[in-house]
């Protein structure tokens, strides 16, 4: 990178949770979990520009007019945090390219921050380490360490403690947007409610650490989808569908229409579908379209945060 570039433009993808489950609440507000995330090939896109202060514009093919653009912007907080560590005493601008969608539990808010971790270190030259800009990721929220690892892993304690984990070829998705959004945390409420109302039927296993089954690991190291299909499990999934029962609809349409599984993505309100291949990814994109549902087609595992070459 030139030391005098004007601007250096970074991608960060959006991510799937293949298993996740929840287990006990923390003291500092977050459950322990135990996840399988994957990296798809949706992503969002800032290009980084040399300014006196600090300031971030949206554009692309979703709506982003709801989006807060002052300080509480994850973008913003991303790159302030980098300023402030380094002691760089100039600001930035950001422009935004939105694919993922906007509080859909594909974390991308989490993919704004981490490409704007590396867009601003790229273009302030800051060169600090991949591990210390995981340490910052961390502190800006639970997924955006992983927008910047990407490909597959597995992340414990809030979801940032992650190690990698091996896939094998690629898995075909077809997600299906949801015309409103979720919030993260009234998700997790919900399931914390349910757990209060049925403690006396629920598992005794409910409240030790929350672990990744051992056939999930096996069918992404297989690249086996159909083993993926019988194995992916989401917790936030039931809470979900209660805040937005409407999903359980496009859960069954996309069964009924070639989907090997479907599975909440997150903590919703995205559906992602696992297909067998590609043409089964087709055809289902077409069959879901012509329900007229928001659908788009994508490819996992894909590459965590990284600059662009103009
Ligand atoms: O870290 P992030 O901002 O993505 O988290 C949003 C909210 O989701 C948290 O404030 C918390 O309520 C909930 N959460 C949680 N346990 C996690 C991750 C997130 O309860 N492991």
């Amino acid at each position: 990178m030139s030391p005098d570039a004007r601007s250096v433009t970074a991608k960060a993808p959006g991510k799937i949770n293949v298993f996740l489950r929840v287990g006990a609440l923390q003291d500092d507000g977050y459950h322990d979990l135990a996840t399988a995330y994957q990296a798809v090939s949706l992503c969002e896109e800032v290009r980084a520009s040399r300014a006196d202060d600090f300031s971030v514009a949206f554009e692309g093919p979703i709506d982003t007019s709801g989006l807060e653009v002052d300080e509480s912007n994850i973008a913003i907080k991303a790159a302030r945090l980098l300023a402030r560590t380094t002691d760089y005493r100039g600001g930035v601008r950001l422009d935004i390219t939105k694919r993922v969608p906007i509080a859909g539990g594909m974390g991308g808010g989490s993919a704004d921050a981490a490409a704007t971790l590396v867009a601003c270190d790229a273009l302030w030259g800051t060169g600090l380490s991949r591990e210390d800009l995981h340490g910052l990721a961390a502190q800006l929220g639970a997924d955006v360490p992983f927008a910047l690892m990407g490909g597959t892993a597995i992340g414990t304690g809030r979801g940032d403690e992650l190690s990698p984990a091996l896939a094998k070829g690629s898995f075909d998705w077809v997600l299906v947007l949801a015309d409103h959004g979720l919030s993260t945390p009234v998700v997790f409420r919900e399931l914390d409610r349910h757990r209060e109302r049925n403690a006396a039927e629920l598992a005794p296993g409910v409240g030790t650490a929350p672990v990744v089954d051992a056939n999930v690991l096996q069918a992404l190291r297989a690249g086996d989808a159909h083993l993926l299909a019988e194995t992916m499990h989401n917790d936030l999934q039931a809470p979900a569908l209660h805040l937005a029962p409407n999903l359980s609809t496009i859960l069954e349409l996309g069964e009924r229409n070639g989907a090997l599984a479907g599975i909440v993505s997150g903590s919703g309100p995205t559906i992602a579908f696992l297909t067998a291949d590609r043409n089964s990814a087709i055809s289902l994109q077409i069959a879901l379209s012509a329900a007229r549902l928001d659908v788009v087609r994508v490819t996992a595992p894909a590459h965590g945060a990284r600059t662009l070459h103009d």
